[in-house]
């Protein structure tokens, strides 16, 4: 069994009989203590994603003489302990509603070290921000900037370190719902439109707010940099713009997340050291042809640090072959999850692998449907993938490259309680999310 590693956590061996470990936990053992379905998070792979697109930015724009700071989306995924290991590997977090500020905090990361997100923040989510002394609040609107300036107390709080988001009108990425920099959505103020430049010097005009920089995110899933050069071209342009008219020239630009991952075999992820070296000859050839300095840069992933590092273990049930329409067999194979621990296939139309992990399968492939165990027949799991014909019940079955996404987007339908998150290193096993239980969704139910 051929098991692809840019899609399959970095972890991942097939041992003879094709079972499948990863960092050295066999998935059988890990299924028999834990129960499927599963996450299975390797926490050396996550580290090393992580530093790696610190050292890469950080590398790409050392000739340029500044600095990056790059955030984990912690959207992507967040628990105390991946809040811990990325900052422990040099990363910041970025968080987009008080829950997921509530997490980074509860794993001991500094406030200086978090940045707040939102494009309707509450009075609440901005009050605890103003505490806990958040490195930035990105404002999404004009409104905003009246708000957090009013909730400022300067004796308590000192300035408030905030950006503005802007809408550049690149639109990039797998799907319309996860494109945000594109017009007519709601995220951020438009360039084209003004709205930037006037939030900008409305941020300017009140002393309770430390206009740090301008933030951009041009989408997500995003497999061809060309789109960030012509964001940050953008967002130099109106920093350029913005110093001429207030005589202020912002130090940072941040320039988001989206860097795209591979999800099918043959698929061939954004590789940091490409996107970074192409930002940062952009970025330098902008400045010099604007006659500024280099600001310092941040960027946020998500999917591209946890997307790979995690796969969905299920236990197969049902086996049906089903008649379609070309008269050909396709074979449904029903998991012990679905859509409620990974929405992607059912929202965005998105793919994904899977394989036998448990090994003592080697019938002749046929084309198989993996889907789940809700009331939907939209529950597709994994549209078309091939599997040993002598699959049975029993079986396990691993979908690689679920560690964004998959478990933050998760949902409780037909009352199927989240599976647990158990990180996986030097052959040992630690539950980081504890598998819900009936009890813990009966709990919620007042009778
Ligand atoms: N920064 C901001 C401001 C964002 O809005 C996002 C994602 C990120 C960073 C991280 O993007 P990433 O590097 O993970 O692509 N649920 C969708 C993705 C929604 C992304 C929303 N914003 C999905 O499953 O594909």
């Amino acid at each position: 069994m051929n098991l692809d590693p840019l899609v399959w956590p970095a972890g991942t061996r097939v041992g003879p009989d094709g079972a499948v470990s990863v960092a050295g936990v066999d998935l059988r053992d890990l299924a028999a203590e834990h129960g499927t379905p599963a996450y299975v998070l390797d926490e050396a792979d996550f580290r090393e994603r992580a530093r790696g697109w610190v050292v890469a930015f950080r590398d790409a724009f050392a000739g340029l003489g500044t600095d990056v700071d790059v955030y984990y989306a912690g959207k992507a995924f967040l628990s105390v302990a991946v809040a811990r290991w990325a900052h422990e590997e040099g990363l910041r977090i970025d968080t987009a509603t008080g829950g997921e500020l509530a997490v980074a905090l509860r794993a001991g990361v500094p406030g200086a070290d978090i940045g707040l997100h939102g494009n309707n923040k509450s009075d609440v989510e901005i009050g605890r921000a103003l505490d806990a002394g958040v490195g930035r609040i990105v404002i999404d609107s004009l409104q905003e900037v009246d708000r957090i300036a009013d909730a400022v107390d300067l004796a308590v709080h000192g300035r408030a370190p905030v950006m503005v988001r802007v809408t550049t009108g690149v639109h990039a990425g797998g799907h319309e719902y996860i494109s945000t920099a594109h017009e007519d959505q709601k995220f951020g103020l438009s360039v084209a439109g003004g709205q930037a430049l006037e939030t900008l010097r409305a941020v300017l005009a009140r002393p309770e707010l430390e206009l740090l920089g301008i933030h951009s995110h041009i989408g997500s899933q995003i497999l061809d940099p060309a789109g960030f050069e012509v964001a940050a071209r953008t967002l130099l342009e109106l920093r350029a713009q913005l110093a001429e008219v207030s005589g202020h020239l912002v130090g940072e630009l941040d320039l988001g997340g989206g860097y795209g991952i591979a999800y099918l075999p043959g698929e061939v992820p954004l590789d940091p050291e490409r996107v970074a070296t192409e930002l940062a000859a952009t970025v330098g050839a902008v400045c010099a042809e604007l006659a500024t300095s280099v600001p310092r840069i941040s960027i946020e992933p998500g999917r591209a640090v946890v997307g790979p590092t995690t796969l969905t273990l299920y236990t197969v049930g049902t086996v049906k072959p089903v008649t379609v329409p070309d008269g050909s067999v396709r074979t449904y194979v029903s998991v012990d999850g679905g859509m409620s621990d990974n929405l992607r296939p059912a929202l965005y139309g998105a793919r994904y692998s899977a394989a036998v992990v448990s090994g003592g399968r080697d019938g002749a492939p046929v084309t198989a449907r993996v889907v789940g165990k809700h009331c939907e027949s939209g529950d597709v799991v994994v549209h078309d993938v091939d599997l040993p014909g002598d699959l049975r019940a029993g079986d396990l079955l691993a979908v690689p490259a679920t560690g964004a996404y998959g478990r933050s987007m998760a949902s409780n339908y037909n009352h199927v309680p989240r599976p647990p998150v158990v990180a996986v290193r030097d052959g040992a096993c630690r539950v980081l999310v504890r598998r819900e239980t009936e009890d813990d969704l009966l709990g919620l139910d007042l009778g």
